[in-house]
């Protein structure tokens, strides 16, 4: 038997992990950086304008030597050059993965089914920078003549998150006479909130899905169409100048109605969590300006480079996704928290939980074989200070172990008196707080009443990485998404399992299909679910029909 189909969990570099564990489980960061002063600086790596110090993890060179070998054993090396060569790693779903292609540079060549496909990408990219000049000159006008003053992303999952978490993340680049809104929720409400203070005369959607089957989006694209008809005197005609549609699949884009002059396309051989750089990008090319979003581009593509040729112990990507093997499958931690102190990241840590745990959360191998450890961890977090104030007692005095990404800037795009030196202050003492903690005796010495002591320590021991960049732009933005995208394709590789498929949203999505005509229909349905789903149904017609007057 090879390495490569050796179970995981039974090959030597785990089994040598998990001894290794057993032995380094109790030793404290405190002791580590008293051994090894220096180890602040020498486990620290600096690529493509990313700093990265993961010296507050709880490793060693020992540990390090075997998570790399862990790394090699499961072919990393191998992956990653399958990915980047186009081959069909989604083999759920018989396609190649290939996100990268979206940033390559114009003139590189990836083939898929033979098929160079970066003209491709560069003659979308073309045509998406041609319309956005038109838009934001105003030469691109509404039905009515009014210039277009609003845009309205309709998108859910991958077409939403992205879109919304980059226009969150560049608005200081962006075009502030212009207003951007993103409408996913099926619930009416956020149809009803985004477009409430909007012209129609003056507001362009863009319907963003890959599939355009989408229920909620679908839904929410002829609700838009109804609203704007409505504001625009029911003229069919203005539907061609304030729709466009993002889209991999133009058959359904016509039938929608919207013309596929108006179309901008994207391939199957890009997932939708791994979309905001392409076409799914219009909305934010919108909002910052088509330099702007080259230099985005930009920024994953030079991440890619670094993840495909950096040896893995220099290699950004590979390290934080062995470290955080290392924490959930052999400290049994639960979760992961990404923590960036900058506002304009707000929406970073909800982007990175599809990106994250749509890709790994799964239970079988590639071979269809249950695995026996865990997968993905649970990603979550807030922008700092914010969740210092809310979250962070838990990390540090909790019951459980939640390894902490720090993302920050040494320069603000915002600089105004104390303010980034007392954030930057604020994130790096609170990986300091984690590590190092406060002992009892530290305590008593402050003169706590003993009684009191207990609830004042800080045990410490609580790992973290810390990631630096100079200033958050278009470009450094591009590098952390591919980091964590890559992070996840390291991850999976490990795990030996499918980051690119998604079976897990259909069972839902098909059962829905099946309630919407229970709830609609006229008569009483004959309902056939369990006990409880039967009587939830029975208490919604009978009182959301009654509030419905
Ligand atoms: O339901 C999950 C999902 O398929 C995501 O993977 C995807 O990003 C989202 O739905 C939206 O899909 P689409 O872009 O096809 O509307």
């Amino acid at each position: 038997m090879t390495e490569a189909i050796t179970p995981l969990t039974a090959r030597p570099a785990w089994r040598a992990l998990t001894e290794h564990h057993a032995a380094i489980r109790e030793r404290h960061l405190r002791e580590l950086f008293a051994e090894d002063p220096g180890r602040g600086e020498s486990l620290a790596v600096e690529a493509v304008g990313l700093y990265l110090d993961y010296s507050k993890n709880r490793i060693t060179d020992e540990t390090l030597r075997l998570l790399l070998q862990l790394a090699e054993a499961s072919g990393l090396r191998a992956r990653i050059d399958a990915m980047f060569r186009g081959e069909k790693i989604n083999i759920t779903e018989g396609r190649g993965v290939l996100h990268v292609a979206l940033r390559a540079p114009r003139g590189a060549t990836i083939l898929v089914d033979g098929e160079n496909v970066v003209p491709g990408v560069h003659a979308v990219l073309d045509r998406m920078s041609a319309f956005v000049s038109r838009v934001r000159s105003g030469d691109w006008r509404g039905h009515t003549g009014k210039r277009i003053r609003n845009v309205v992303n309709i998108g859910i999952g991958g077409s939403d998150l992205g879109p919304v978490m980059a226009y969150e993340a560049l608005r200081h680049f962006s075009d502030r006479s212009m207003t951007f809104r993103f409408v996913s929720n099926i619930d009416g409400t956020d149809f009803a909130e985004a477009v409430l203070d909007l012209d129609p005369a003056e507001t362009l959607f863009i319907v963003s899905s890959k599939t355009f089957t989408t229920l909620e989006t679908m839904t929410n694209a002829r609700t838009a169409r109804e609203w704007l008809l409505r504001g625009l005197r029911g003229d069919e005609k203005a539907v061609a100048r304030h729709f466009v549609a993002v889209s991999t699949n133009a058959e359904k884009v016509a039938e929608f109605g919207i013309d596929t002059a108006n179309m901008f396309e994207f391939w199957d051989w890009v997932g939708g969590r791994y979309s905001m750089d392409s076409a799914i990008g219009l909305s934010t090319m919108l909002a910052i300006g088509p330099d702007h979003f080259r230099a985005l581009l930009d920024g994953f593509h030079q991440m890619d480079e670094h993840f495909r040729t950096a040896p893995f112990e220099r290699n950004l990507p590979v390290l934080m996704g062995l470290l955080s093997i290392w924490y959930v499958n052999f400290f049994d931690a639960p979760t992961i928290a990404v923590l960036p102190y900058e506002q304009y990241l707000k929406r970073f840590p909800a982007y990175l939980q599809q990106l994250t745990m749509e890709s790994n959360g799964k239970r079988v191998t590639l071979d269809g074989v249950e695995v026996d450890y865990q997968t993905s961890p649970i990603y979550w977090g807030e922008p700092g200070t914010n969740g210092q104030h809310s979250f962070y007692q838990l990390i540090h005095q909790g019951t459980r172990l939640i390894p902490c990404d720090f993302i920050a800037f040494h320069k603000s795009l915002n600089p105004m008196g104390r303010h980034h030196d007392l954030l930057l202050a604020n994130v790096f003492a609170q990986s300091e707080a984690l590590a190092f903690g406060r002992t009892p005796e530290e305590v008593r010495a402050e003169g706590t009443p003993d009684w009191l002591v207990p609830h004042r320590v800080f045990t410490g021991n609580r790992p973290s990485n810390t990631i630096l960049a100079e200033q958050l732009t278009p470009e450094i933005l591009g590098k952390l998404v591919a980091l964590y995208e890559h992070c996840v394709y390291t991850q999976g590789v490990i795990w030996n399992i499918n980051p690119f498929d998604q079976w897990g949203v259909e069972l839902g999505k098909a059962l829905a299909q099946r309630i919407i005509p229970e709830l609609e229909s006229e008569q009483e349905p004959a309902l056939d679910h369990d006990g409880s789903t039967n009587a939830l149904i029975r208490r919604h017609r009978k009182i959301g029909k009654r509030s419905k007057g």
